[in-house]
């Protein structure tokens, strides 16, 4: 994970490299550094904790003048969080600095050998090691800083996005990228450096992104030269004009990205339709679907490999593909499936979902079954991701950047692509009635209008989640499709409340989780209108005689569930099918006032980061 930002040009490269920093924080956030071209000397400095604490040492340390700089936002692999284990890392020389995002698999073995060649190490990072082998390659080769890069990377085993200078050649970065992401800002005779667009997106809509096994040399004054790592071979620069824009990474005014992000669902369901669902002409028309179309009728299985939130949107498609759609559905995490030799066919269509399109279970599972000879389709938000490029062809969620760490409109939007194209291959395969498409083309229609009015019960979740901040277990149930709105639930409120939950199919609460049930317990359950409605009021019955405090989300209008709950959070009514779309949102608003209730970092819960790029 980690964020790297850097700069070569004409401007201050400080302000823009730590602007750059906050922007990127959601990768890490355990400890951030800096390292400036004052003209004559590098200043270094880095600390343990957030981007703040570095510019608040950095103004009593660290003159800030410079037109060449690289800067690092952590989160630890190797090392625990302290101020030697932050980026950048000096070589021995301290000629050379360096940042780095990702794992330097063999580095034990390389810093022995180092070690026998008389290298002093300082931290306990691989990051360390690499910028030293770049060095001693360096001398002991006689080659340049580029040629440097190249040869050690091509001893190296795993996993990097890096930047690296050396103060005796002040014009120049170099950069390379295995696995992580890496974007070149294009401005006038001026570059920047960042794992996203999002540190220069004031200053140019010009980017490079670097393929995997690439590196670039950046040299004031000349034409980026791409080269392969491997073979040294060149390859053409292909620049993108970027479609981010400055607002969109901003927080509008909201206290949290979160709650901005969790507001922007109605609007962003919406951009997910935009151009694709016709629903009074009866048309779904995806891009990237229609023109494979053929595999996924006639796919024996499609296999949806996933992580975390999007590891729960795969598991509401399993109910909608298989309902409409009449196809077999298998869901796994991505990182078991890498693991496991599945077996997979030509005739399996394997659905790769990702907000961020940079996770790295799921590029594996990607490249697996892709040697395995599956059609690969991805469903990423991040536009130009890593996954998105690595399938065979795919559909963008259009949700905009997605910043806080925990994911809410992601995983909305991802279930709206899901929707649209098990409706479009129920269509072509006559698995649905006409009625039942149209039907459902309509409602899906009318989602945002829906998730807006749940928006709107906020002031009622947040006297419940007074009443329940303070509990230190939850369980959250549901059946049918709000299975995984439970499972999620119950992530959305671990991951940034730090009180322990757990996500149940109603049924399964008997054989095992009734046991935790106490009157101090509050129990999370999704009775919506559905086929299981009266199965989910005996669930409630059962738990209300073990004394539970049952929060239930219920249809707008039900008597039934609103008698025996002790709170409600109601929805809009909407067919079964789609009623993740709308259940979701009381629960991420719910998880959000109970962090916030226990002050905690919202959009950077603990421990976590916003792209997992190491498995
Ligand atoms: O970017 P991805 O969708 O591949 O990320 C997958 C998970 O890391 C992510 O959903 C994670 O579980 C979130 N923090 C959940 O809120």
């Amino acid at each position: 994970m980690c964020g790297i930002v850097g700069y070569i040009g004409k401007r201050d490269a400080y302000p823009i490299i730590l602007n750059g920093l906050k922007r990127l924080e959601y990768r890490g956030y355990d400890s951030a550094g800096i390292a400036l071209y004052d003209g004559s000397e590098i200043q270094l400095c880095k600390t343990k904790g957030k981007v703040a604490d570095l510019e608040a040492k950095v103004s009593k340390e660290m003159p800030t003048k410079g037109n060449l700089g690289i800067g690092h936002t952590r989160w630890a692999t190797h090392g625990i969080p302290n101020d030697v284990n932050s980026h950048p890392h000096f070589s021995n020389s301290g000629n050379l600095v360096i940042i780095h995002n990702g794992i330097i698999e063999n580095y034990t073995s390389i810093k022995k050998e180092l070690i026998n060649r008389g290298y002093i190490f300082y931290s306990d990072t691989d990051t360390e090691v690499l910028v030293n082998l770049i060095e001693d390659v360096k001398k002991n080769e006689n080659v340049k800083l580029g040629k440097a890069v190249q040869i050690a990377l091509n001893q190296v085993v795993g996993a990097y996005a890096i930047a690296v200078y050396d103060k005796n050649k002040p014009d120049e970065i170099v950069v390379a990228k295995l696995g992580s992401p890496l974007a070149i800002g294009i401005g006038d005779d001026e570059f920047f450096i960042a794992s996203d667009a999002s540190p220069f997106i004031e200053f140019t809509n010009n980017a490079i992104y670097l393929e995997d096994e690439e590196m670039a040399i950046i040299r004031l004054g000349r034409e980026i030269n791409i080269r392969k790592i491997k073979d040294d071979s060149l390859v053409a620069p292909y620049i993108q004009e970027l479609q981010l824009n400055l607002e969109q990474i901003e927080k509008g005014g909201y206290d949290h990205f979160m709650l901005k992000e969790i507001y922007e669902q109605p609007s962003v369901i919406q951009d997910t339709f935009r151009g694709r669902l016709l629903a009074d002409k009866g048309i779904i028309r995806l891009g990237g679907l229609e023109d494979y179309i053929e595999k996924f009728v006639n796919a024996d299985r499609i296999i949806i490999v996933a992580c975390g939130t999007s590891w729960h949107a795969g598991l509401v498609a399993e109910y909608i593909f298989e309902d409409w759609a009449r196809i077999p559905v298998e869901v796994e995490y991505a990182s078991e499936f890498r693991y496991r030799n599945p077996v997979i066919t030509e005739k399996d269509v394997v659905i790769a979902i990702s907000q961020s399109g940079e996770t790295a279970d799921t590029l594996a599972a990607v490249k697996l079954a892709k040697e395995k000879g599956a059609f690969v389709y991805g469903i990423c938000n991040v536009v130009g991701s890593t996954i998105s490029r690595a399938t065979h062809s795919g559909t963008y969620t259009h949700a905009g950047p997605e910043i806080g760490v925990a994911s809410t409109k992601a995983f909305t939007t991802q279930i709206t692509v899901l929707t649209m194209i098990a409706l479009k291959l129920a269509k072509v395969k006559g698995t649905i009635s006409q009625s039942d498409y149209m039907l459902h083309l309509r409602e899906l229609d009318l989602i945002p209008s829906k998730v807006s009015t749940a928006l709107d019960k906020n002031d009622s979740i947040i006297e419940i989640a007074k009443i329940f901040k303070d509990a230190t277990n939850f369980l959250y149930l549901g059946r049918g499709y709000n299975f995984p709105v439970a499972l999620e639930g119950a992530l959305k409120l671990k991951e940034i409340s730090y009180i322990h939950a757990e996500g149940y199919p109603a049924a399964e609460m008997k054989h095992g989780p009734i046991a935790l049930i106490d009157e101090q317990m509050p129990i999370v359950v999704i009775a919506v209108n559905s086929n299981h409605y009266d199965k989910v009021v005996s669930n409630i019955q059962e738990i209300k005689s073990r004394k539970g405090k049952i929060i239930a989300v219920v249809t707008e209008g039900d008597t039934i569930v609103r008698e025996l709950a002790d709170y409600i959070m109601e929805v809009p009514y909407t067919p079964e099918t789609l009623s993740p779309l709308v259940t979701t949102i009381p629960l991420q608003l719910l998880s959000y006032h109970i962090a916030l209730m226990l002050k905690r970092n919202v959009d950077q819960p603990r421990n976590l980061a916003k792209a997992v790029t190491v498995e």
